[in-house]
């Protein structure tokens, strides 16, 4: 017997090798898809009557740090510098590992409700954001942020925390939880702590999540300490592989392109904060035709405001649109491939496709809306006119997280609550 049969549904499968199928099923057992078809013979303790729905692979992201949830709409519509270093800092500084954890089950609250199975973090007091992670019944892949910033000191004792974690977390909850090393970026970190970082991480078989010339200044400062840009400073000292989770990727030049295509680099493409903080445009299709594997982020909610990657995916392929001055760039398909298959390929894991043998990490997506109405493409509908609020269950790892629009695997009023009030009492503690 199964555990889970979804029935009656559209399935995407997002698999080159098999098609759609208009109206199927999905039979899970053990935590794994067991079979696809139209039909099947076999019986469920679970049955999902997905009428009207699409059924398709749950939706990864690839960047974010989620206890930022507490920072939402706190501090917007600023220059860089002084959103950083005059607002978000400072409420950073104030911090507890109790607003980590509480910020970072309101991630995951709003990343069941809105369709993501899995994401990459980054951010500090991580055993807190692993903590809600098992307890909310997603998928991870987590690190602890190392910001050395040329103190030896500080460097040695981040990578002394960052390791502990690794290895403390590899394969928890499950073995929905993956550890990572989280260098923050080649502008707050010295080539010496990189190349340390990169040796550590092989040493302990873990991937590597950093961020990647996001701003223009980032570039300026780089040609000025090293006479050359970021990706050529880890080109050079065998920082890049297919194990590294780069976030942006904003301020590549061609050759930059070539070398992350070249070294198998999985770039993570946040849009959406790009856009907010003003950073700029990452080349995407250049770096799609270059074979690099885009994949799709929201960052935190300081710069986006929120974790729904449904608005992530109309706004990449609207924004590569206008830039391009060509309508055809990006289409539904390719854009729904970066939010899955891309996606799990960056974070390693067997998802991101409706297969059997792959991980049960899937999602419903409720068709029977106004806004969705009439449906002659389903691709298209889910990038240009469905929402995070249409998805209304989803499944990870074979467990029902979210059935018909009810959270079961968290108390959704209570969460919310505590969140709320950790944020208030946060920015009171900084005003004082
Ligand atoms: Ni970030």
């Amino acid at each position: 017997m199964a555990d889970i049969i979804v029935k009656n549904a559209y399935v995407l499968t997002m698999d080159p090798d098999a098609g759609d199928l208009k109206n199927g099923t999905v039979v899970i057992e053990d935590g794994k898809i067991t079979e696809i078809g139209e039909k099947t013979s076999e019986s469920a303790d679970t049955v999902i009557d997905a009428k009207h729905s699409v059924v398709m692979p749950g939706l990864v992201n690839t960047h974010t740090h989620a206890a930022m949830t507490l920072f939402r709409g706190y501090a917007d519509d600023l220059q860089l510098a002084d959103w950083l270093e005059g607002h978000i800092w400072p409420v950073e500084a104030k911090l507890t590992a109790e607003d980590v954890y509480k910020g970072s089950l309101l991630a995951c609250l709003e990343m069941i409700k809105s369709g993501t199975t899995s994401f990459a973090d980054m951010y500090f007091y991580m055993d807190e954001t692993a903590k809600a992670v098992e307890a909310s019944g997603l998928r991870a892949s987590l690190c602890h942020g190392l910001i050395e910033l040329w103190n030896e000191e500080k460097g040695e004792a981040d990578l002394k925390e960052g390791k502990r974690f690794v290895r403390a977390w590899q394969g928890a909850a499950d073995g929905r939880i993956k550890t990572m090393y989280g260098p923050h970026a080649p502008n707050t970190c010295s080539e010496e702590f990189l190349a340390k970082v990169r040796e550590e991480a092989n040493k302990d078989g873990a991937g590597i999540h950093i961020h990647l010339l996001e701003t223009e200044a980032e570039l300026l400062a780089m040609k000025e300490r090293y006479g050359k840009c970021s990706v050529h400073l880890l080109e050079d000292i065998g920082f890049l592989g297919p194990d590294v989770l780069a976030a942006h990727c904003v301020w590549l030049s061609e050759g930059d392109i070539e070398i992350l295509g070249k070294r198998g680099v999985n770039v993570s493409h946040n849009v959406i904060s790009n856009m907010k903080l003003a950073s700029g445009i990452a080349p995407v299709q250049k770096m799609l035709e270059k074979g690099v594997n885009v994949s799709l982020g929201t960052d935190g909610c300081a710069s986006n405001n929120n974790l729904d990657l449904f608005e992530e995916m109309k706004t990449a392929a609207l924004l590569h649109k206008v830039n391009t001055f060509n309508p055809t760039a990006l289409p539904a398909q390719q854009v729904l491939q970066m939010s899955t298959v891309n996606g799990a390929k960056a974070l390693g894991t067997e998802t991101g496709m409706l297969k059997v043998g792959m991980k049960a990490d899937l999602i419903v997506v409720d068709m029977k809306k106004p806004h969705l109405t009439p449906c002659f493409d389903v691709p298209s509908h889910l990038v240009y006119s469905a929402r995070g609020s249409d998805v209304r269950t989803t499944i990870v790892n074979g467990k029902v997280l979210m059935d018909d629009y009810k959270v079961l695997a968290l108390d959704e009023q209570k969460v919310m609550e505590e969140a709320q009030k950790a944020a208030e009492e946060l920015v009171a503690r900084v005003n004082a």
